[in-house]
């Protein structure tokens, strides 16, 4: 537990360019409050997100990722966020089959005025993954990889 007491979570928020970046923007120029752990990645639309993305973001040292767009239905490029929806679906189900925690990768929709409620979701997701502690992505990696490879020992040793 010590290593988390003084942890300061990197995380990575990809954000849409029509609302939640503009959320963000207002927080900002509104002076609402969150945490300097995230850094925005602003995309035209959620729907843009390639999964590589996030992953890019763990391998390169984040302890967690941001996702956030347009309400459903509000999406500027027509159904682009339900197609982000089901990509940050599979990407769960891909952090659980590397080790990962899929807690570290949430998904927000926010709208272009709801700068006071994206600053309240960053805060409490900074908070959850203090709680989680850091990523160590290779530890992560060889523990998802160390069955398969010690099943493929006992199958040469047969
Ligand atoms: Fe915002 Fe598509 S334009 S999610």
């Amino acid at each position: 537990m010590a290593d988390t007491e003084h942890f300061e979570p990197v995380i990575i928020g990809f954000t849409c360019n029509w609302c939640s970046y503009r959320a963000a923007d207002l927080a900002g120029t509104a002076r609402m409050k969150y945490p300097p752990n995230i850094r925005l990645v602003r995309l035209m639309c959620s729907g843009r997100l390639d999964p590589t993305f996030v992953l890019k973001a763990f391998s390169g040292g984040a302890d967690a990722v941001l996702v956030s767009g347009c309400h459903p239905g509000e999406c500027h490029y027509l159904e682009q966020n339900y197609k982000a929806l089901r990509r940050f679906m599979l990407l769960k189900r891909t952090l659980v089959q590397l080790g990962i925690e899929p807690d570290r990768l949430r998904l927000v929709w926010a709208s272009a005025a709801e700068g006071a409620r994206l600053s309240e979701e960053i805060t409490k997701f900074t908070e959850d993954v203090r709680k989680l502690g850091p990523l160590h992505w290779n530890t992560s990696i060889e523990k998802a990889s160390k069955p398969i490879v010690d099943h493929k020992l006992e199958e040469v040793a047969a």
